[in-house]
């Protein structure tokens, strides 16, 4: 093959020079155009066609995806690379849809100035929205989606966060996370639907509403199913730990979303950090290869995660003998932030050695390539404008509004202090997440981890309660509390967790409400009104002996900007969200899960209404 490649090379150079010139305007290729250029010839034809004219740095270049802060447009070019991403809060200045449309287009444009003209494709985690653009409409976590049950309305999500994403003019989305959150002490639990199978399975409908029906419509985007395999398994819920199963056991409880994801026609898979049985994912062969690309049928391409490939051999950065484990294992595209220029070498000298098979390489670039070809990228390679002002537009927020409303679990309502009456009331609301979008919208907003205050338009749950209330009712706020008395009929503490992203989100200790939560709480108490709990948080907390004195609580997940859907359920729309999770009666308990045999404090699936 690389031989036939070399006597060809002279000939294409100067059919090349021809598609310089004529690709070098953007616009549709011409007459002068390859069969690869041709949208009426088959995907696979273009596909063969194409890989055909590639030297062996482009299809390294191929399977290389750089962070957008380590490359300039001319690497793109120079290094022929195929990829970029966003990490966590990676946004360009000003962070602004328009901002990022030219971004995505100035790094197109050099994409598109190397001689096969082969367009990048963009990544970015629009895991709950499109969470690192200022404005966006951010939806709840996954764990609030979960409680849902709506795998319709997921799909409506999907969607709206492709509308906005393709109004960036991204094209890949590092969603939706498919983990089975087993243990609550994992810092990701969040960003699963469930911990069983079957809502993770279900809620692969956001696959079918990110991507459309079939890829290469307007706003499509391609998606991925991550993490591959068993991230929500790991003993103690340590990120990035080890999942020690039996084979039986993992394809159980963790393979089933992924199946789903495969039948809907996932177009990527991200695979995990973690172990099984003490062996880093990245290099699994078996997993990656044998089941998912083999058995599953996966014809799209598999990415590494962050950095991920270091983490094969336990020591820091990558060796060549990580890059060619992770590689023959069946990645087909390593994320390499800013190591990239390093692992195009390193991967040019495995082939060059035989250590990584030139088929391999093919086969990784078929793949991608196919992709490209499918989401339209050759013939639509910049963003389409039209599609810019959707972002956090007044249709995604009434959408994302819904959800939070549906997602609300009421696990306890002594004496019907719930519904709160809107007219000739007296309420008082109180703490820390009361008041604040960061809080409410947890981490991945924003920045990675995600943090407090005011970070992006929205409406917070005291907002949201104060325009559901008529001019006869009185919302007195203060954070902690100060202030109220017994003339209040209701005191609303909005508590909980403020925000954490992966690792930094373990909780290795108590899982219990802090401090300032229990004294806010404890003041409303001592005013003798009864006490509504909302509890903003990423997972269940401890919280069985405090519950006796509260009236009422209401499990809020991470609602993201839409706060009036919170209030929405205080004010009357009966509750039906059902707990995705088991929640513990004590923190001893973890994990737990259902069918464990355990005694929950609620079981999942519970949920109140009115
Ligand atoms: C996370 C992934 C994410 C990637 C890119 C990693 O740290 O584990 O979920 O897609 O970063 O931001
Ligand atoms: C990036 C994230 C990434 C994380 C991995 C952060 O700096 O912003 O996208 O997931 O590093 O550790």
């Amino acid at each position: 093959m690389t031989r036939h490649h070399r006597v060809r090379r002279p000939l294409s150079l100067a059919l090349l020079l021809v598609a310089v010139t004529a690709l070098a305007v953007p616009g549709p290729a011409t007459a002068a155009s390859f069969p690869y250029q041709d949208p009426t010839l088959p995907v696979a034809t273009r596909v063969a066609d194409l890989l055909a004219r590639m030297t062996l740095d482009e299809k390294i270049g191929q399977m290389t995806q750089a962070e957008r802060g380590s490359v300039t447009q001319a690497d793109l070019t120079t290094y022929r690379l195929g990829s970029i991403l966003s990490g966590g809060g990676s946004a360009p200045t000003p962070n602004t849809p328009t901002a990022w449309a030219d971004m995505y287009d100035g790094f197109q444009r050099a994409a598109l100035a190397t001689p096969l003209a082969i367009p990048m494709i963009y990544g970015v985690d629009a895991v709950h929205g499109h969470n690192n653009v200022s404005g966006a409409t951010i939806f709840p976590h996954n764990i609030g989606l979960g409680a849902t049950r709506d795998p319709a309305l997921v799909q409506q999500i999907g969607q709206a966060v492709a509308e906005e994403v393709s109004g960036t003019g991204v094209d890949w989305d590092f969603a939706p996370c498919l983990c089975v959150a087993r243990n609550d002490r994992w810092g990701r639990t969040y960003e699963s639907f469930g911990e069983t199978p079957d809502l993770p399975s279900d809620m692969s409908t956001l696959v079918t509403g990110l991507q459309g029906a079939t890829l290469g419509g307007p706003t499509s985007v391609l998606a991925t199913a991550k993490h591959y395999l068993g991230d929500g398994g790991t003993t103690g819920g340590d990120d990035q730990g080890d999942t020690q199963l039996t084979e039986a056991e993992l394809r159980a409880v963790h393979l089933p979303p992924f199946q789903a994801a495969v039948q809907r026609g996932v177009g990527s898979v991200m695979i995990s950090y973690s172990s099984w049985n003490g062996v880093k994912l990245h290099g699994n062969q078996y997993l990656i290869t044998t089941v998912l690309k083999g058995e599953l049928g996966f014809t799209g391409f598999v990415v590494s995660d962050w950095n991920g490939i270091d983490q094969i051999d336990g020591a820091g950065g990558f060796t060549a003998a990580e890059v060619t484990a992770a590689v023959n294992a069946g990645i087909d595209m390593v994320m390499v932030p800013s190591a990239w220029k390093t692992f195009i070498s390193t991967l040019r000298a495995e082939v060059q050695n035989g250590h990584v098979p030139l088929s391999r390489i093919d086969d990784a670039n078929r793949r991608i390539l196919t992709k490209k070809f499918e989401l339209g990228l050759f013939e639509r390679p910049y963003t389409d404008r039209s599609l810019t002002p959707t972002v956090g537009n007044a249709a995604h927020r009434a959408l994302a509004r819904q959800a939070v409303r549906e997602s609300q679990v009421l696990l306890k309502n002594a004496g019907g202090v719930l519904p709160l009456a809107r007219d000739n009331n007296k309420i008082f609301v109180a703490g820390k997440n009361a008041d604040n979008i960061g809080n409410q919208s947890g981490g991945w907003t924003i920045s990675w981890q995600g943090s407090s205050g005011n970070i992006t338009p929205g409406t917070t749950i005291l907002q949201g309660i104060r325009t559901a209330v008529g001019p006869t009712t009185t919302i007195t706020y203060n954070q902690r509390g100060t202030g109220i008395d017994r003339t209040y009929r209701a005191a609303i503490a909005v508590v909980g967790e403020t925000p954490y992203a992966e690792g930094q989100g373990d909780r290795t200790g108590s899982m219990s409400l802090d401090r300032e939560d229990l004294r806010t709480i404890s003041t409303l108490r001592n005013a003798g009104v009864p006490v509504i709990v909302v509890l903003v948080s990423g997972r269940p907390l401890d919280i069985a002996t405090e519950l006796p004195a509260w009236n009422a609580l209401l499990a809020s997940w991470l609602p993201g900007t839409e706060g009036a859907g919170v209030a929405d359920v205080l004010f009357g729309a009966g509750p039906t969200g059902k707990l995705p999770m088991t929640w513990m009666n004590a923190v001893s308990q973890q994990p737990i899960n259902a069918g464990d045999g355990q005694v929950p404090l609620f079981a999942q699936g519970y949920g109140l209404t009115y």
